[in-house]
């Protein structure tokens, strides 16, 4: 009928319903979880067909994913990289089908930039060196940490990690004294957090933590709690997404910052594409930006994001 109605009215491609293959990581984080709900929103909203595939954090069904979305004819493919490496063959693949896919939150690297149409995503990089920053500023620059890491090979972990480091190498007084990955969730972070307060005699000697995302950090809260300190004023914690539940933290005393992370990503992504579709250029990376939160606007900030 789309067709139809396109070939009566004149209507570019652009304006007939898209179909559009998204590859999700998985959920393991509440982010993740708001992520995957505004883009079926926006894509519900534009008359989009969005077929979904969530790939329980495994890369191996995301490319299974992207192959089947290919043998399907799809528009258009978003992908959300669980890891950085090992997409050049698939990608490929969907180049020479003439599908355009554009990565969605995280990076990939390949030979060939050509392969997808564009990143929308933030500066991981620049998240940390803000977290870093904000830290450095907090103690002085004169702090023992211990630093919780995403997933293993992920853009996020790894820009997240190194920006936070580049400013942690300008103050000597300032340490990471340990850094191990929680893999983005809420439960990875608290048994981690376990093992860095065990190994750091209870944590007495620590300053604070840096967790690559809100979820682990509210399960190091946990962690920090357990042993008998207090999160947010014995050991500061600050961590990357802005999530309703790290306000909540926050208002209560228990975490002191976060940067926010914007779950929306849908609707650049598909303007994105329809630009491609019309013959207009696209930028390689459309960056998204988000501001760091304090205590200050945590309860209101609380209340107008769990509505
Ligand atoms: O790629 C973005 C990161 O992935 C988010 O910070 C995290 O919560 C998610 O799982």
């Amino acid at each position: 009928l789309a067709c139809l109605l396109a070939a009566t009215f004149g209507l570019s491609a652009t304006a007939q319903a898209m179909t559009v293959g998204f590859s999700q990581i998985g959920s393991e984080s509440g982010w993740r979880t708001s992520e995957t709900e505004s883009i079926k929103a926006e894509a519900q909203q534009r008359g989009i067909e969005l077929k979904f595939s969530d790939a329980q954090q495994k890369q191996e069904n995301q490319i299974k994913a992207l192959r089947s979305f290919i043998a399907q004819g799809v528009d258009a493919i978003l992908l959300a990289p669980v890891v950085e490496t090992g997409w050049d063959q698939v990608l490929k693949e969907a180049k020479d089908a003439g599908i355009p896919v554009v990565l969605v939150d995280r990076g990939v690297k390949v030979k060939d930039e050509g392969l997808y149409l564009t990143k929308v995503a933030s500066d991981f990089v620049e998240e940390g060196r803000l977290a870093g920053s904000w830290l450095a500023a907090e103690t002085s620059g004169k702090c023992d940490l211990v630093e919780l890491q995403g997933t293993v090979g992920s853009s996020a972990a790894i820009d997240r990690k190194t920006g936070f480091a580049q400013v942690v190498d300008l103050f000597p007084r300032m340490h990471v004294l340990r850094s191990q990955s929680g893999d983005f969730t809420r439960a990875g972070g608290k048994m981690v957090m376990e093992s860095f307060l065990k190994a750091e005699n209870g944590g007495k000697g620590l300053c604070a933590v840096y967790a690559h995302n809100d979820d682990m950090a509210l399960g190091a809260i946990q962690a920090i709690k357990e042993a008998g300190l207090k999160p947010g004023k014995d050991l500061k914690v600050i961590s990357i997404d802005a999530v309703p539940d790290i306000f909540k933290a926050m208002a209560e005393g228990e975490t002191n910052a976060t940067i926010e992370l914007s779950p929306n990503l849908g609707g650049p992504a598909f303007d994105a594409i329809d630009a491609a579709k019309a013959g207009k250029a696209v930028p390689k990376w459309i960056k998204v930006q988000g501001p760091l939160y304090l205590p200050d606007t945590a309860a209101a900030e609380y209340q107008r994001r769990s509505q």
